[in-house]
């Protein structure tokens, strides 16, 4: 083990912990790692450092206060720890820090609270970096998609550091970029999860519309040949995997519950939605899918499943064509989210650096994203773009078809419901909001706004006269 200082310290060795942990040693960065040795913690940090003696430049603390001072100043520390740590760590830690020094939330935050953790770091003169990283295990061991947000010249003092261990995009450059002030890094990593339970959602219910009558080999293949053409992404690609791993003579799949849990980011999202007033009607039906999902002993009492059809007949490019605009459509509606949020709180964020770091590394990485990269440097909303909305215009009939066969099939499909919905809504100028002003007026007197007032008055009518 060196005695050198160490120029980056990792807080917690977890499973993403320790797989950062390698990640930055492997880049050659000197690096001190902490992990508590207590309870069912206790070796934690020597185990790890033993199975990784090969890097001499790692060195594994369980004294908090040894920790620090084996950093170099200003000290940068990544928290590697579940959200709900965060403010006890903190707590710990300040104490033995200096101004200037640098803390990096690297977990799954919410974005209030990493803004309140920037106030009670910047008493201290501390910066508080809220960091999104996406990519699971594996991504933080090998290049994860990186989401900081937070003072600027903060980020300028960890750069090297996130570039050297991101993942790269097709032109080589590292998927992390600064987001902007306060809480961003982490807003629009809640946003990638929460696009990314709509990814899984679609596809959970194609699987369910499909699986009566197809083969979990026919619907891999389906999913396969889809990932060889524009619809190509991580969650496609690893779907077509599960469908077909065999456990003895049958498929896992088949063993696996149908029950999902979440760790809370999707329906973070939906609330943000609902207090910024952006309509994010996706994600929120993946959250209540999951919802659904787990309260399985009422589902399983008031079963009615019941093959409504002896004999499958779907429109495959029906198929493809609806998951097609339903991905569009979720990517729109998150990117509009974060739009809403930048506006609200006068985030600077560059959308086409945002969607290129999504590029690789992270679980939402896909084709779609890639080409989303190129759309944002000449448009700052996809509503904007005539391209995304003449394509979701040729593509509404395969939508509207596949809804009515999941009618026709008995098959929930709340996800690629709300895309219709939304998508109608959307593209009709004249709705019945109308009648909803008329009401909130005739019950409430709340007023109302008349076509043929241009100032946008408000007028009021005795509607029982
Ligand atoms: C990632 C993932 C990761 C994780 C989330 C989702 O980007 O690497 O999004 O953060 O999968 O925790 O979690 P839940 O599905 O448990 O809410």
């Amino acid at each position: 083990m060196s005695n050198l200082q160490s120029e980056i310290g990792v807080v917690g060795l977890g499973v993403m912990g320790a797989a950062l942990s390698l990640n930055l040693a492997s880049n050659t960065f000197r690096v001190a790692v902490f992990n508590r040795d207590t309870g069912t913690e206790k070796g934690t940090v020597s185990n790890f450092i033993s199975r990784n003696s090969s890097l001499t430049n790692l060195q594994g603390f369980t004294d908090l206060k040894s920790f620090i001072s084996n950093l170099e100043r200003p000290r940068k520390i990544i928290l590697m720890i579940s959200a709900n740590a965060v403010d006890i760590v903190l707590d710990d830690l300040l104490p033995l820090l200096d101004a200037n020094d640098i803390i990096i939330d690297a977990g799954n935050s919410h974005f209030k609270e990493t803004e309140d953790r920037q106030s009670r770091c910047a008493k201290s003169g501390i910066e508080f970096v809220g960091c999104g990283v996406s990519g699971g295990e594996r991504g933080a061991r090998f290049g994860p998609s990186i989401m900081p947000g937070g003072s600027k010249s903060a980020y300028a003092s960890i750069e090297p550091y996130l570039k050297a261990i991101a993942a790269k995009d097709v032109h080589s450059k590292p998927c992390v970029s600064y987001i902007g002030a306060g809480g961003s890094g982490h807003f629009v990593k809640m946003v990638h999860n929460g696009i990314e339970y709509v990814e899984m959602q679609l596809l959970a219910e194609l699987y369910q519309l499909l699986r009566n009558y197809w083969s979990n080999e026919q619907i891999s293949e389906l999913f396969e040949e889809w990932n060889q053409t524009d619809l190509q992404s991580y969650l496609l690609e690893i779907t077509a995997n599960i469908l077909i791993k065999k456990e003895d003579d049958g498929f896992l799949l088949s063993s696996i519950l149908d029950k999902a849990g979440n760790k809370g980011t999707g329906s973070w999202s939906s609330i943000a939605a609902l207090e910024l007033g952006s309509e994010n009607s996706m994600m929120s039906a993946a959250v209540f899918a999951r919802y659904l999902s787990s309260q399985k002993e009422t589902r399983a009492r008031l079963d009615h499943i019941r093959v409504t059809k002896e004999f499958a007949d779907f429109d495959v490019d029906a198929l493809k064509n609806a998951y097609n605009a339903a991905r569009r459509l979720n990517h729109l509606q998150g990117f509009e989210l974060i739009r809403y949020v930048a506006k609200e709180f006068d985030w600077d964020i560059n959308f086409s650096e945002l969607a290129r770091i999504w590029t690789n590394g992270c679980i939402i990485r896909s084709n779609l994203m890639e080409n989303l990269s190129h759309r944002f440097k000449n448009v700052h909303s996809l509503i904007d773009d005539d391209e995304i909305i003449q394509g979701l215009n040729d593509q509404e009939d395969a939508l509207s078809e596949v809804l009515q066969s999941f009618i026709d099939y008995r098959v929930a499909a709340p996800a690629f419901s709300v895309a219709w919905n939304y998508w109608i809504g959307l593209t009709t100028g004249n709705g019945p909001a109308n009648l909803i002003q008329a009401q909130r007026d005739y019950f409430g007197a709340h007023t109302y706004q008349r076509v043929d007032d241009p100032n946008g008055a408000s007028h009021h009518t005795n509607w029982e006269q």
